[in-house]
């Protein structure tokens, strides 16, 4: 038997026990475990959540992002603490080690399928909403984030001191700091300045003997996987050190919509020639979604072709009538707007004062409550024929609230090696592809059928897109890709075939790192990195 196993058995026959043999629930000797081990003028009892205090569904369920999980039979967790100082976070891992319970690592709730809040065996949810300052050094050109702030926390502190600094994260504004920088994290600005974890230059960690590290402390394989190998499998991250990057204090958007009659299939084709050589100060993406034409009130399929450029529209339309005049972008087309307003304008959330940034509860109109979402990369351009194909699938009833996205590379993607991050699509790669399936809340009953229809979608593009391995993005979680529906039974085996998807070789480096932080794997999920002894098993 391998160890981890034989201690999470001992861990639930533990629970087990002190569920039918003590007086006091398992609770209360958790709880009594916490304040013992933690700082006594500390008080942590404030900032546990057991099922029965009133506010435990309301805390669990305010990050919950995806409301797919929001669902009577979706796991919860034995007890919730959203700690207040470092020391809450040592004892926490502390006690549910001694308690053989899992950790569940909770910054913005995001994570597609729902690995920061859901565990099939008995977890504790350590929710950082409390560790969200955000300190900005524009003189410097520095920012020390903690993990639970969200983006919009960040742009708009940024913004407060600077409107030439930036920051290249997330396009919607309440993603969590914590999960997108360990999974790498594009956005507007990453054809220019990379990704999110290509501008961290420091972090603090917590690690499972409740040791507090830095870049230095840890040293530089660990401070490598932390940035790009994926949350919840090296520790629990506290902080970032970022670095800030120069934008012009106005820029300049499109938002172009082209149906079928309007050639929407040729200018995509084209699109995959020309988006990815365009100058770096360019983000280009095309989504394909179902609107009720004006016409017959039909719903039609309709492709936006989307930009943001660091320069005026003065340079902008002329660029895009040299490469891309299929398109036909005019001045009218055009809004100069600053990097933030784009983030705001991008983010459906238009006409609001900079203050929506801080408004973390704010559900965009770009998701609907329940989702499903895959990902693909793109290194040979698709035939019409290929994406024709993609307007048959729209037509099916399940794709009501379906949306594609192509997100073009190139930039400087192509010019970071691919192994100075953990994430590997950069060169090669012409763009990637999200496909992602709505459903309303009260559907979620008929889930599997909006499941289906984005695996059918997924299948019918497997020719089309980069093969052995078939690469995918760590951010845009997939459990469907050979994965482990336990969480405690991380084989080597299968974890390296979603590793070698989301991470081809550099997948080899994160189990060694993970050996050395973590070898007796106590943070660990579905698709956590596997430490190296995990290989004989
Ligand atoms: C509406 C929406 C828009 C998005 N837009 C973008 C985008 O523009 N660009 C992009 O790259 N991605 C985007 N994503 C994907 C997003 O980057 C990932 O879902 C990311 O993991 C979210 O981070 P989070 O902190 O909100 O999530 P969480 O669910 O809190 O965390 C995600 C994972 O990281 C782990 N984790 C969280 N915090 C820590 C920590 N402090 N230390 C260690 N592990 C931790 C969690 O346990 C979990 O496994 C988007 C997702 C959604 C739903
Ligand atoms: C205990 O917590 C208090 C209050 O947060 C703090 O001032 C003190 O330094 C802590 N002591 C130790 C030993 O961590
Ligand atoms: C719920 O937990 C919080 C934090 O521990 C505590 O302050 C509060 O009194 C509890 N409420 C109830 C109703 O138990
Ligand atoms: C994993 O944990 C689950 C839930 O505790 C248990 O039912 C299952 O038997 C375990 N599987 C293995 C192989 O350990």
């Amino acid at each position: 038997m391998e160890p981890q196993y034989i201690s999470s058995v001992l861990g639930l026959l533990f629970a087990a026990v002190l569920t039918l043999s003590s007086a006091t629930s398992p609770h209360d000797n958790f709880l009594r475990c916490l304040s013992l081990s933690s700082n006594l003028s500390s008080s942590i009892a404030r900032v546990v959540y057991t099922p029965d205090n009133s506010s435990y569904s309301i805390i669990l369920r305010s990050r919950m992002r995806n409301r797919r999980f929001w669902t009577a039979d979706t796991p919860k967790p034995f007890v919730i603490v959203t700690p207040l100082l470092t020391s809450h976070i040592q004892a926490t891992i502390h006690c549910s080690r001694n308690h053989g319970l899992q950790i569940r690592i909770r910054s913005g709730g995001h994570d597609y399928e729902g690995l920061s809040f859901v565990s099939h065996v008995p977890f504790v949810l350590v929710d950082l909403i409390n560790f969200r300052s955000v300190d900005v050094d524009a003189e410097n050109r520095v920012a020390w984030v903690q993990s639970g702030a969200i983006f919009g926390e960040l742009y708009y502190k940024i913004a407060e001191k600077s409107k030439t600094l930036a920051f290249p994260g997330g396009i919607c504004h309440t993603v969590g700091i914590g999960g997108y920088l360990s999974g790498g994290g594009y956005g507007l600005l990453f054809r220019k300045y990379g990704l999110g974890a290509d501008n961290v230059i420091d972090a603090r960690l917590i690690d499972v003997y409740g040791r507090i590290l830095d870049r230095q402390s840890m040293g530089e394989d660990v401070f490598w996987a932390i940035r790009g190998g994926g949350g919840g499998s090296f520790g629990i991250v506290l902080s970032w050190k970022l670095k800030l990057v120069s934008v012009p204090p106005t820029g300049a958007l499109f938002a172009v919509g082209r149906t079928l009659e309007q050639n929407a299939i040729n200018l995509i084709h084209k699109w995959q020639y020309v988006a990815p050589q365009m100058p770096h100060g360019l983000y280009f993406d095309i989504s394909l979604s179902r609107v009720k034409s004006t016409r017959d009130g039909k719903k039609t399929v309709i492709s936006s072709f989307i930009a943001f450029f660091l320069g005026g529209s003065d340079e902008l339309v002329p660029l895009m009538h040299e490469r891309f005049p299929e398109l036909g972008i005019t001045n009218k087309d055009c809004i100069e707007m600053s990097w933030i307003e784009s983030i705001i304008y991008l983010g459906k959330i238009r006409n609001q004062p900079l203050e929506v940034l801080l408004d973390r509860d704010f559900q965009t109109p770009l998701t609907l409550p329940s989702y499903k979402s895959k990902s693909d990369y793109v290194k040979e351009p698709i035939t019409e024929i290929g994406l024709k194909g993609l307007w048959t699938r729209f037509s099916e009833n399940e794709a009501e609230f379906g949306v594609i996205y192509f997100f073009s590379y190139g930039g400087i993607m192509d010019e970071i090696p691919e192994s100075s991050t953990p994430f590997p699509h950069r060169a090669g790669n012409l763009y990637k592809i999200i496909y992602n399936v709505g459903w309303q809340q009260q559907d979620n009953i008929n889930s599997d059928k909006y499941i289906d229809w984005i695996r059918r979608i997924y299948d019918y593009m497997s020719t089309y897109v980069s093969k052995s391995p078939r690469e995918a993005y760590i951010n845009y979680r997939d459990l469907d890709i050979g994965t482990n529906s336990e969480g405690n039974t991380t084989s080597y085996a299968r974890a390296s075939v979603w590793g070698r998807k989301y991470f081809k070789n550099n997948f080899d480096r994160l189990v060694l790192a993970k050996t050395m932080i973590d070898p007796e794997n106590f943070f660990r999920h579905e698709q956590s990195i596997p430490p190296l002894w995990k290989k004989q098993g």
